[in-house]
Formats: C-alpha cells, structure tokens, sequence
C-alpha cells in the first residue's frame, strides 16, 4: 500500500499527478485554509504533507499525528513550522530556497517603484472618473533613481534587489547579521553600516530578514523614528518584522513618507488604519507570484517530499539533524 500523504491546499494539478505516482494524495484542491482542527484531521495518518505557509505545524498538531515523517513547506520562510518540535520528533522540514529568489526582488521593485511613485493611487484616482486632465502638480511623488537604497539582510533576495539598484543609479547600503564577503560587497556595491545608520541615511528601506525570535520588530518606533520623514519602508519579508502598530504611528504621524507591504503581523488581518492610507501600498502576500516560479516552487516541495519519503535525503532539509546518516 502506497504512503499516505496530506497537500493542505490547492496546488498545480501536474505537481499533484506527481506527488500521485509515488502516494495515496489526500489533497484540498478547494483553496480554503484548514482550521486548526480540520487540519489536525486530515493530518493524522498521513506520512507526509506538503503545506503553504497559512498552516501552522507546531508540538499541538505533531501531537495528534504521529505517523507524520516530513512537512514540505512550499516557501522558503518556514517561521509557520516548529522545526524544533519536528526535530524532537524526528520529523523532516523541507522549503523551497534559490527559485523564487530574483521574482521577489522583482516584485520588491515593483512595490517600492508603486510606492514611490503612488501608482495605486493614481489607477483608483483614474478610474473612478476623477481624472480632468494633465496638471503639473498631480500625484507627486518622489524619484527613485539617484537615491539612497538600504537593504537589511543581504542574503539571496537582498543581493537580488541591490542588483537591481544598479539600473537606477543608486547608493547602495546595506545591514545584516554577517557581513557578506568582500567580494560581494563589490560587485554589488553595497557599503556595510549599523542598523541605525542604515534607516537614517536611507531614503528607501527594504526588508529581507527571515522571521526568526531576533527579527521579530526589527523595525519598531525607535527604527521608525530613525527614518527620513521622506522615506520609504518596504516589506516583503513577513509581516512581524514590523511592528504593524507603530508602523501606522509613523505614517498619521509623518515620521516616514510611505510604506510598500506584501506581509502583515496577522495575516490575513491587515491593521485598519492602515486600508484607508493613501501612502500605503498594501498587497496580499505575492511576492513570489508569478506562474514560473510557483509552479517551480509547488515542484521543488514535492521533490522534496518524494525524497523524503523514499530513503533519500530532501534537497531541501531544514533540519538536518533530524536525519542521522
Ligand atoms: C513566501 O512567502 C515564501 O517564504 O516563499
């Protein structure tokens, strides 16, 4: 009898063809988040699960399904998954890193240029028929080119947006954990400075930190307030590294010029205050996509699944110390 295995939401029907010669798919083509419970229900007896980042897999679910032998997130985030719980357990935890890297970056451009230069709010402003005509001081909104970027964490995604940067003549700074090689910072180049420095000399910040316990308001009043009052935030990252609350201070109160968000702290929950901002740019966490790179991301868990599954060691093991060859 073939493994049983759980695809919490709908994904490609080819990948679940896939997933379909090597297991018995108990899948949710229905696209609607499993509560908790139903989670749980559906869970238990499976071997494995492929799951997005909507489902939460900690101690209380690994609990109820002990026949669970790997998790295959499709995202490179994970922070929806204890992986110490599932390492505990004995339980493999697989992402989905490299593939999405340069469509993030691409969308992290898209949301700091709409942002910027308040595209969303002049397609509404059009739309409902207030347009009369070209007017020399309509929808201002600030350059891009010429400007200060800071990225903190240059990792895959980060190195991705500062080459991007280059097109539009910019200074390059950057922060994270670990300065990146010499090298790196050359052929990039992006100038090494504190956190602090960073938001006070940025006229652009973009956020490309994992969520981890470190991360968690990364940027709170006392970063915001570092910022230029003509600045940008930029999060495309997850949503509590922001303190949503005092980002929404910062922007009634003038402290930053803007915000570009794909993330939210309680997604789907999105502060209120914030809808009704004309600054802000709000999307609905689709940095990565675009139909090549979900297709190649919803692919890559399931190779991963497969692996593990079958002997192999995932590609893609977040937890290595689960596995003991
Ligand atoms: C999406 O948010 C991801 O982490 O891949």
């Amino acid at each position: 009898m073939k493994p049983k295995v759980l695809i919490t939401r709908k994904i490609f029907d080819e990948v679940v063809a896939f997933v379909r010669e090597h297991f018995a798919v108990e899948g949710n083509q229905t696209d609607t988040r499993l509560s908790p419970e139903m989670l749980i229900k559906r869970l238990q007896g499976k071997t494995g699960a492929i799951t997005l980042v909507t489902e939460r897999i900690d101690e209380d679910v690994l609990s109820h399904c002990p026949a669970l032998k790997i998790v295959s997130n499709v995202a490179v985030g994970y922070d929806n998954i204890d992986v110490d719980a599932c390492t505990r357990r004995g339980v493999m935890v697989t992402n989905t890193p490299g593939v999405l890297d340069d469509t993030t970056a691409d969308f992290t451009w898209a949301l700091l240029l709409a942002t910027a230069r308040r595209v969303v709010e002049a397609d509404h402003y059009l739309r409902s028929s207030k347009w009369k005509g070209w007017g020399l001081m309509q929808f201002l909104g600030y350059d891009v080119h010429h400007k200060v970027l800071g990225i903190c964490g240059l990792g895959r995604i980060g190195q991705r947006v500062a080459r991007r940067a280059k097109g539009f003549d910019m200074e390059i700074v950057y922060t994270d954990a670990i300065r990146v090689p010499r090298s790196t910072e050359e052929e990039l180049g992006a100038r090494f400075v504190d956190k602090m420095t960073l938001l006070s000399e940025s006229d652009f910040v973009t956020l490309h930190v994992p969520l981890i316990p470190e991360t968690r308001h990364y940027i709170s009043m006392a970063e915001l307030t570092r910022m230029k009052s003509t600045a940008i935030l930029i999060n495309a990252s997850r949503g509590p590294v922001v303190d949503e609350k005092a980002l929404v201070q910062a922007l009634q109160g003038g402290n930053i010029a803007g915000a570009g968000l794909d993330v939210y702290e309680r997604e789907p929950e999105v502060e209120p205050a914030l809808m009704g901002m004309k600054n802000a740019v709000l999307m609905p966490h689709i940095a990565s996509a675009s139909h090549e790179t979900r297709l190649r991301m919803a692919k890559m868990a399931a190779e991963n699944l497969v692996a593990g599954l079958t002997g192999r060691r995932p590609p893609n093991l977040v937890n290595n110390k689960v596995l003991s060859w």
